[in-house]
């Protein structure tokens, strides 16, 4: 459908401007995924044509049929990265084409169309040409969300032959505001989030709706979030709800469960191939919730923490579950985490070399 560089989502500038005042005020203090941008992508594909009427244009509601597929069977996915402002006033993508392979992986496991690579980058850039302005001075940055639902309306059960593709932005600050000093996690031991053959390495909707009920409980326990066990044994450590966790051991592994019902986190990856600079062996392999707990318990694991676009690298420093609570060293995120984390920021931010290439321009 489109080669790389091209222009295939023309733009048209809405009519309506937020208000350069107004969008100031609003960039002072964005939250997370509550202040939206002026234009949108879209794209539509039908079983006929395939895709077409790509464009970017004024935000608008959808409109979609009461019938809907989206509505009735969750036949969605979706993606999230940022656009980071970098120190020369220029805006610069994170591996905007992990993003791009993954959500062609969750298309076909999710029976939607498959976006071409070079189409969803350049959505993702058009956008963030287009609400240029709407991009935050660090440490905000503009969260995009593209995503597809199946928008035909009939209710037999089988793929779609309508879809719809968009990408939203948002200027966005920290999901865990004013949680720095470490987040607390439920062990879900009941409730699972994926199981082997499903969904869970894929980014659809319907994982985060089954994750909700989880979450919820471990508000009603003081903590942050839930962390899910594999769906089969209950012991497993899988991922929380919106991160992938990490384990540093006091012999010097990072630690972090394989791949297989979990997602294929880019910050995940990142900070996988940035462990040796911390003088860190990277070792992806099955962690049971006894070790978490014994080797917290004897200084085994040093620290923990949860990775992800919208998380970046949060410090997870106790865990509590039905059979009680405990804490991850001393109780405050620990120095891997926390240099971790200051270099993929410094990288995303544009304020060291970028030698591995992961910085992209958006024009
Ligand atoms: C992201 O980190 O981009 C996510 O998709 C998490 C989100 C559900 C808040």
């Amino acid at each position: 459908m489109t080669s790389a560089g091209t222009r295939t989502f023309p733009f048209t500038p809405t009519a309506h401007p937020t208000p350069a005042a107004r969008r100031a005020e609003l960039l002072v203090e964005p939250g997370f995924g509550q202040v939206f941008t002026d234009h949108t992508a879209t794209a539509t594909w039908t079983a006929g044509r395939g895709w077409h009427d790509e464009a970017v244009r004024a935000s608008e509601p959808l409109v979609l049929h009461p019938a809907a597929a989206v509505l009735h069977y969750a036949q969605e996915i979706f993606e999230g990265l940022k656009a980071y402002r970098q120190p020369d006033g220029s805006v610069a993508l994170f591996r905007p084409e992990l993003n791009a392979a993954r959500f062609a992986h969750s298309a076909r496991r999710l029976s939607l169309p498959e976006l071409p690579v070079d189409a969803f980058l350049e959505a993702v850039r058009g956008v963030v040409r287009a609400d240029e302005a709407w991009v935050p001075e660090a440490p905000a940055s503009l969260y995009l969300r593209p995503f597809t639902v199946a928008t035909e309306a009939f209710l037999g059960v089988r793929p779609a032959d309508e879809a719809r593709f968009c990408v939203v932005a948002c200027p966005a600050g920290p999901l865990f505001a004013g949680r720095d000093a470490g987040l607390t996690l439920w062990i879900s031991a009941e409730l699972s989030r994926a199981a082997p053959g499903g969904t869970g390495d894929a980014k659809c909707g319907g994982n985060y709706a089954a994750g909700l009920a989880a979450q919820t409980l471990a508000r009603t326990h003081g903590c942050d979030q839930a962390l899910f066990l594999d769906a089969a044994e209950h012991r497993w450590l899988e991922e929380s709800g919106t991160m992938n966790v990490l384990l540093v051991t006091a012999d010097g592994d990072l630690v972090t469960p394989p791949l297989g019902t979990i997602l294929d986190g880019v910050t995940r990856r990142s900070v996988l191939e940035l462990a040796a600079g911390h003088g860190l062996r990277a070792v992806e392999r099955p962690v049971s919730v006894e070790e978490l707990t014994a080797g917290c318990a004897d200084g085994s694991i040093t620290e923990v923490f949860a990775a992800g676009t919208a998380a970046v690298i949060s410090p997870i420093i106790a865990f509590r579950s039905t059979a009680g609570g405990f804490t991850v060293g001393s109780g405050a995120p620990g120095p891997h985490t926390l240099a971790l984390r200051e270099e993929l920021l410094d990288i995303q931010f544009g304020r060291v070399a970028d030698p591995r290439g992961w910085r992209v321009s958006v024009d």
